[in-house]
């Protein structure tokens, strides 16, 4: 796709992105370093850390690091930080989700979730805090469409997300002028693993199409775009909002009725 920035916009910008070894978030950190930045990633696999930073450009750094363990996000940004100075970009962006109802969710199933999404974005965003470059910036987190839409099979996700919504809006409301804390709620987002986990067979797959305003799942780089934009200038004054990149998924149900029915 065409993207709407300049090449350089990021130039001598420091980005971390947590989760950014696959998906969504590696095709953020991938456009971070395309406009010039020099991008950090971390995951729990090591090997796949290495092979992201191949990836994204010659000097990225793919580190392995749990985000439910608070001392060793902590350590993985300070390793960033000693390799490329203080971080200009902080995306908070690592998740675990499965398809499960509440009476075949175990407790620690329940847990294991918030712990990643939740308590990992609280980890990553109070963990950076003195490693930033401020006043500038820009922290972005990962949230989703079951923040605000209660989902059967969801309830990890949908009380992890909520929390990650209101997470977004005290640290805003904490950290600004000096920091901007926003979200980006994707849609369901083409070639992930999100969807292929949420969306395994073609019915459901379908019932998303219907759904949807747009009538087509989002791509990667549509999401990366939405990061850039809310990490550039143009967001100056944007602190402690959502970004939704979903295609319409939000604002209703676009299946309904027959359009053609009552057209002149
Ligand atoms: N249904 C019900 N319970 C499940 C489950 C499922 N499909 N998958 C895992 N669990 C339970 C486990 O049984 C365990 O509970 P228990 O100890 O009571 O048996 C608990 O969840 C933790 O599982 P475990 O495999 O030990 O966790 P982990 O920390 O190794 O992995 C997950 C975390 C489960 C979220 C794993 O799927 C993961 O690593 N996901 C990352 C990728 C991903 O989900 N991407 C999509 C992002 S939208
Ligand atoms: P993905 O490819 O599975 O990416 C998850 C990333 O997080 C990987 O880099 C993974 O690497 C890392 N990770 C997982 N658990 C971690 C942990 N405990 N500590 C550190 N890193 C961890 O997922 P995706 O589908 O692209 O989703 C990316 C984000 O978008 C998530 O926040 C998701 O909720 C959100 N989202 C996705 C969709 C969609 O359509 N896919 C829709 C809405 C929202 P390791 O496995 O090596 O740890």
């Amino acid at each position: 796709m065409t993207s709407a920035f300049r090449d350089n916009l990021l130039a001598g910008k420091t980005a971390f992105v947590a989760g950014g070894t696959s998906g969504i978030n590696l095709g953020i950190a991938k456009r971070f370093a395309e406009l010039g930045a020099r991008v950090a990633v971390a995951g729990r696999d090591p090997d796949k850390a290495q092979r992201a930073a191949a990836e994204i450009s010659h000097d990225a750094i793919g580190l392995s690091g749990d985000v439910r363990d608070y001392a060793a996000i902590r350590g993985v940004m300070e390793a960033v930080v000693d390799k490329f100075g203080p971080m200009d970009i902080v995306v908070s962006g690592a998740a675990g989700n499965f398809l499960a109802p509440v009476l075949g969710m175990s407790a620690n199933a329940f847990r294991t979730v918030v712990d990643i999404d939740l308590n990992g974005t609280f980890n990553v965003f109070r963990g950076c805090h003195d490693l930033l470059n401020r006043p500038g910036a820009s922290l972005i987190a990962i949230t989703a469409g079951q923040a605000i839409n209660a989902s059967a099979l969801q309830a990890h996700a949908c009380a992890a997300k909520a929390g990650i919504n209101q997470l977004i809006r005290v640290l805003a409301l904490e950290w600004g002028p000096e920091v901007r804390v926003n979200g980006i709620s994707p849609g369901p987002i083409a070639g992930t693993e999100g969807m292929a986990r949420l969306a395994p067979d073609a019915a459901t797959r379908q019932s998303h199409f219907d759904r949807i305003a747009m009538k087509r799942w989002g791509e990667i780089e549509e999401v990366a775009e939405s990061a850039v934009f809310l990490c550039s200038p143009a967001a100056g004054y944007i602190t402690g909002s959502i970004l939704d990149c979903d295609g319409g998924s939000q604002i209703g149900d676009a299946s309904r009725g027959d359009l053609s029915k009552g057209m002149a």
